[in-house]
């Protein structure tokens, strides 16, 4: 099998990484640790023409899509018309992650648990609905409709704060486009964690669960980010509430979209948060997570290629084989991520990791015959370990051997 996947980042990187263990893989535009990996093509995600051209060319079998922005554009439907197999949703079912808006109708539509919330576009009407949540004595999330790299999220614990945050969204527009519109919703407390569902229309099936850590700085605090860590099995989540979470939150979805006559074939990613024992499902996106990707992947045996195939083919999704180990990822970003950052900063990694220790590339480039950093989360530092304990040891002592200027990463993943 030959495939293609579309993506620059650690992510994009663990995909080829797993996929290139049963099929043949190449990659568009990918990072230089994926040019390590496999071949790699200079063609941008958006250009929808050439990504197309380009699968034709390479006589692919199987287009695997990783990031938002495309789906969300529609290059699904256009690799489809062109005949040619594609992972990823089209247009219709991106939209699920593409509108927040959208996205929380299709909850209470489906009867999914989720924060109580309200969407607007006047910024006036956002903030007298934040305030009478304050009067209630809650506290809110405002959060940019639209796609905006995981950072579109202010979690407000003030009537000021959310006015501030309303503002920078929907006035001064600090994430674009994706700020024209805004949820304002409750503010739910409890853990996290991510499904991730692979779904081939009316059928189904869910990949292990990650915990990702969103914030940039340990014990979470700071502002979200798009991930900087994860870590799987996640050991205090019972297999009852797992059992509930695809009972309430990722059936009744997949029963709206056939409903509403979308073919979702891809991977479905509910955000969920365990409030009061109840799951509750904070967003849903339409692609893998990232970094719980780079985890997953790692606790997988044979079959995912053909898993990922099968999908793509709307054929029923067939299991993929899940190892005991427990695996974990440190991000490693650059200084000032999820803010400003310097970027060609040169990279030294030991040529010699424990064979437990996968290093996953994100915002990386080549710069003459050096490595050097092109983006704000630059590595995935992942390993295995019989438990979460020793995979975090083994993680945290590559970390530690990796150098570049202003290097940041949390020091508390899988704590
Ligand atoms: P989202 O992109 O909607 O998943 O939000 C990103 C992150 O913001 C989530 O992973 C949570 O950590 C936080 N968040 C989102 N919605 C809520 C909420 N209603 N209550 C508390 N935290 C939230
Ligand atoms: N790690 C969060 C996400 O991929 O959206």
């Amino acid at each position: 099998m030959r495939v293609l996947v579309i993506g620059s980042g650690g992510r994009e990187h663990a995909l080829c990484w797993k996929l290139g263990q049963e099929a043949e893989v190449l990659c568009a535009p990918g990072n230089a640790g994926i040019a390590e990996t496999c071949d790699v093509e200079k063609v941008a995600p958006e250009d929808s023409a050439a990504v197309v051209e380009l699968a034709k060319r390479s006589e692919v079998d199987l287009v695997v899509i990783g990031p938002e922005g495309p789906l969300i554009a529609g290059l699904a439907d256009e690799l489809r018309s062109a005949g040619i197999a594609a992972f990823g949703p089209g247009r219709d079912g991106a939209v699920l992650e593409g509108s927040k808006a959208f996205s929380k109708r299709m909850m209470i539509e489906a009867g999914v648990p989720t924060a109580e919330y309200g969407d607007f576009t006047d910024v006036d009407d956002a903030i007298a609905f934040a305030a009478k949540m304050f009067d209630r004595g809650k506290s809110v999330a405002v959060k940019a409709s639209g796609a905006a790299l995981g950072k579109g999220v202010a979690i407000c614990h003030t009537l000021e704060e959310a006015r501030a945050a309303l503002q920078a969204t929907m006035v001064d527009r600090v994430f674009g486009a994706a700020g024209e519109t805004v949820v304002v919703e409750e503010c739910l407390y409890g853990k996290e964690f991510s499904l991730l569902t692979l779904v081939s229309g009316d059928s189904s099936w869910s990949l292990p669960v990650a915990q990702d850590y969103k914030r940039a700085f340990n014990g979470d605090r700071g502002p979200n980010t798009g991930g900087m860590g994860a870590y799987s099995p996640v050991e205090w989540l019972s297999n009852g509430l797992l059992h509930e979470t695809e009972e309430r939150v990722v059936a009744p979805m997949l029963a709206a979209m056939k409903k509403r006559g979308i073919d979702f074939r891809g991977v479905l990613y509910s955000g969920l948060m365990v409030s009061d024992g109840k799951p509750f499902c904070l967003e849903y996106n339409v692609r893998f997570g990232d970094p719980e990707t780079q985890t997953i992947l790692r606790r997988l045996g044979s079959g995912f290629a053909e898993a990922l195939r099968a999908v793509a083919a709307g054929e029923p999704v067939p299991e993929v084989e899940v190892l005991p180990e427990a695996a974990i990822t440190v991000v490693m970003a650059s200084e000032g991520y999820p803010g400003k950052y310097p970027k060609g900063k040169k990279l030294l990694v030991p040529s010699e990791l424990p064979g437990e220790v996968v290093v996953f590339h994100a915002g990386t480039s080549l710069l003459m015959h050096d490595v050097v950093t092109s983006g704000g989360r630059v590595l995935g530092v992942s390993a295995t370990g019989g438990d979460i304990e020793s995979a975090r040891a083994t993680a945290y002592r590559a970390v530690e051997d990796i150098q570049f200027a202003g290097r940041q990463y949390r020091t508390d993943i899988g704590a």
